[in-house]
């Protein structure tokens, strides 16, 4: 009865969270009031957070969560320039005609939404790519798999009963408005993904009855503050969020791009299938993963973007 309810919650959560995230970049999102908080006053909703000018080229944001999610682009870039903010390196250049700014979060929720928020501020990117490893839950992927996140939704957010968690964000502190469950990706990004996905080559994912070509595949992406390890956990995501893939960062930097109208995307590929050799396959297939994340994204700043930046 209890997990009907839960199911029943997020149908609404989910439908909510398409009406409250899917504004154009630039505009002031739309939301639901949050079964977690109490109303708004008028008082604490503030129009705008920074007054910096925003740099005369637009720029697109390319973040992962270390760095050797984001070195295969580091390493295409061009006109080279790095800034230190707070202790974060920020590297401004060109990949292609497509002038970028790339940088490491860090691991987890927290680290990912400062260095987001510094970046937003400093940098005012048009749009945010998010790339690196996840632990896939859908029993179809393998190391080397992709999963392009049509949604991202955090797995450690709502109210805990002893039946499980009931899902629901909390309120953007800056405008007030309630944060959906479900972090739609920017329509433009996504469009582009699928695009640049169907000519990309990837090496063979090797799988105990042989070898095929990597997979890409569009999913939901569950972010929270634990590396899942466990069978049980993974059904359970598969099962509540319909998640896809599980990893640490996404769903903080889609929440941050979300109450910024900011555009954002968040491209994963499997090191681990989340279960009981988790811990041992990241570090098996950490590189070959990060590397067909990287390299989908390389593709889509090379050619499949131009058709967004018009
Ligand atoms: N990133 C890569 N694998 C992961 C997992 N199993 N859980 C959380 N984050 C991950």
């Amino acid at each position: 009865m209890k997990r009907c309810c839960i199911a029943v919650v997020l149908c609404l959560t989910s439908a909510f969270s398409l009406v409250s995230c899917t504004t154009a970049p630039g505009s002031k999102p739309q939301g639901r009031q949050d079964a977690l908080e109490s109303p708004p006053h008028a008082q604490e909703v503030v129009s705008e957070v920074s007054s910096r000018p925003a740099p005369a080229a637009p720029v697109l944001a390319l973040l992962g969560a270390v760095r050797p999610e984001v070195t295969l682009l580091q390493s295409m870039l061009t006109d080279v320039k790095s800034q230190e903010i707070e202790g974060i390196e920020f590297i401004s250049g060109r990949i292609g005609a497509e002038p970028v700014v790339l940088a490491w979060t860090g691991v987890g929720k927290v680290n990912a939404a400062m260095t987001t928020t510094l970046l937003l501020e400093h940098f005012h990117p048009t749009r945010v790519i998010f790339t690196g490893i996840a632990g896939g839950i859908d029993p179809n992927l393998e190391p080397g798999d992709i999963v392009i996140a049509k949604q991202t939704a955090y797995h450690d957010m709502g109210t805990l009963w002893s039946q499980g968690i009931e899902y629901g964000g909390v309120k953007s502190r800056m405008t007030g408005e309630p944060n959906p469950v479900f972090f739609p990706a920017d329509p433009v990004l996504l469009g582009a993904a699928e695009e640049a996905a169907k000519s990309m080559t990837f090496g063979p994912v090797g799988l105990r009855t042989g070898q095929r070509p990597p997979k890409v595949v569009v999913g939901t992406v569950v972010t929270g503050d634990v590396f899942v390890a466990s069978k049980e956990k993974s059904a359970e995501l598969a099962k509540d969020l319909g998640a896809s893939a599980v990893e640490m960062e996404g769903a903080a930097v889609a929440q941050l791009c979300c109450q910024r109208g900011v555009g954002c995307l968040v491209i994963r590929s499997i090191s681990d299938k989340a279960d009981r050799s988790a811990v041992m396959d990241k570090q098996l297939f950490y590189t070959m993963a990060a590397k067909n994340s990287a390299g989908l994204v390389a593709k889509i700043v090379g050619e499949g973007l131009k058709r967004g930046t018009e």
